[in-house]
């Protein structure tokens, strides 16, 4: 199958390189980029082991072909932390809260939680649950996932100089 070029902007870097029209952007990330924190878990959009940020928005990188994301901007779970001054709020609070077991939907859970709280800086539990009903998580229970999000909203919060 003839590949096309394809180019975006990965973890704040400038990427190009070929793919085949089928190739799945996860499997562009993980096998052409070596960004392995993206998992595959079940490849028919249901687990968000996948997820990623697109442009924006979270996505699940196993439902969008690579070359449709052409010109996109794509952070994964290796670009979130800061080199300065390190983890994430988000990637902080899933360790201060035990929120990671085995670790496998630990970076789409991450990727998800930022998504919701660049929207929503202070969400209900109801509205973390929603955001997160496409990220399965079959070792904690998500008791510690709750309150990991909680957390990671009054970090960010407090960060940015609005109300705890
Ligand atoms: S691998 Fe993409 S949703 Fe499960
Ligand atoms: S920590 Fe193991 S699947 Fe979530």
């Amino acid at each position: 199958m003839s590949k096309m070029h394809v180019k975006m902007t990965v973890n704040g870097r400038a990427v190009e390189a070929l793919a085949e029209p089928r190739t799945l952007l996860i499997h562009f990330l993980r096998e052409d980029l070596a960004l392995t924190g993206p998992h595959i878990g079940c490849e028919t959009s249901h687990c968000g082991a996948c997820t990623v940020d697109m442009n924006g928005r979270s996505v699940k990188a196993c439902t969008v072909f690579a070359v449709q994301a052409d010109g996109a901007e794509i952070t994964t779970i290796e670009g979130l932390a800061d080199p300065r001054s390190g983890l994430h709020p988000v990637q902080q609070a899933f360790v201060d809260h035990g929120a990671i077991q085995c670790g496998f939907c630990t970076p789409g859970m991450i990727l998800s939680t930022k998504a919701l709280l660049d929207e929503n800086p202070d969400p209900t539990d109801d509205e973390i649950q929603e955001a997160l009903l496409g990220n399965l998580c079959r070792c904690t229970g998500y008791v510690q996932i709750l309150e990991a999000v909680r957390a990671a909203a009054a970090a960010l919060r407090n960060e940015t100089g609005g109300a705890s």
